[in-house]
């Protein structure tokens, strides 16, 4: 439980602008450990999503460090990042990012097919998984077939199918009402309470205090309020 899952240090990335550069992240650094849920929250464009996306291996940083179960992946070709993301890191996106053409079942096991599963092991795998986020019998339908809600489930599915025990969320509850919203938060604490760790952005206070510790990133730097901190930032 006390192990270091992720762990990012003095992580800089910066966006060219026209003629500048903007520093969106300068200088990050943190750690998850294992089975734990924490939260990232801040405003509208202070680099949560540019954080998510270097922790998931979907982009690198300027420079820094980060480490997946004490491996230093900065240093490691594409193909060895590849493979650490498909091995052990689970990406949900606020967009849902399903591909159409594709039935449910589809895509779920599409994860599973760079593995070298044999296709009717990914189809069970990934029947299990939508069984988990009560969606087993919409397998056969595609995306558009079924609610907002119910497509953000099934991406929930496709992060778990992988089994990597790491899930990165990226503001799962954004393009969702109140109530599909409150459905995914619980079924991602659910998850969590079954031992996967998660790393949750969220701009929602109510969400963000879900998790057992919440980071705040303001002005691309990471602030840790002390427990008192908060609280008194809770009650002001
Ligand atoms: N690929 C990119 N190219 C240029 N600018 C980017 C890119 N991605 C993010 N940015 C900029 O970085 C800043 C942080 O964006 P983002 O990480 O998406 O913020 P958040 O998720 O907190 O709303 C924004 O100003 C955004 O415009
Ligand atoms: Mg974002």
């Amino acid at each position: 439980m006390n192990t270091e899952v992720l762990s990012v240090k003095n992580i800089k990335k910066s966006f060219k602008n026209g003629e500048d550069r903007s520093e969106v992240l300068r200088g990050v650094s943190f750690s998850v450990l294992d089975g734990e849920f924490i939260s990232i929250s801040g405003p509208s464009g202070c680099g949560k999503s540019t954080l998510l996306n270097l922790m998931g291996l979907l982009d690198t940083p300027d420079s820094g460090e980060y480490f997946v179960d004490g491996l230093l992946v900065t240093n490691m070709s594409a193909s060895q990042r590849a493979k650490i993301r498909g091995n052990r890191i689970g990406f949900v996106f606020q967009s849902f990012n399903l591909i159409d053409e594709m039935t449910i079942l589809e895509n779920v096991a599409l994860p599973l097919k760079y593995r070298g599963d044999s296709l009717s092991s990914r189809h069970a795998r990934a029947l299990d998984c939508l069984d988990k986020v009560g969606l087993a019998d919409k397998a056969h339908l595609f995306p558009n077939q079924v609610s907002g809600g119910q497509q953000q489930r099934v991406s929930i599915a496709r992060a778990l199918a992988g089994d990597s025990g790491i899930m990165l969320v990226d503001e799962p509850t954004g393009n969702l009402d109140s109530k599909n919203g409150d459905a995914i938060m619980q079924l991602i604490l659910d998850l969590n309470r079954q031992g996967t760790t998660i790393v949750l952005v969220t701009h929602d206070p109510r969400y963000a205090n879900m998790a057992s510790r919440t980071i705040h990133l303001k002005d691309g730097l990471v602030v840790t309020p002390s427990e008192e901190a908060q609280d008194a930032s809770e009650a002001a």
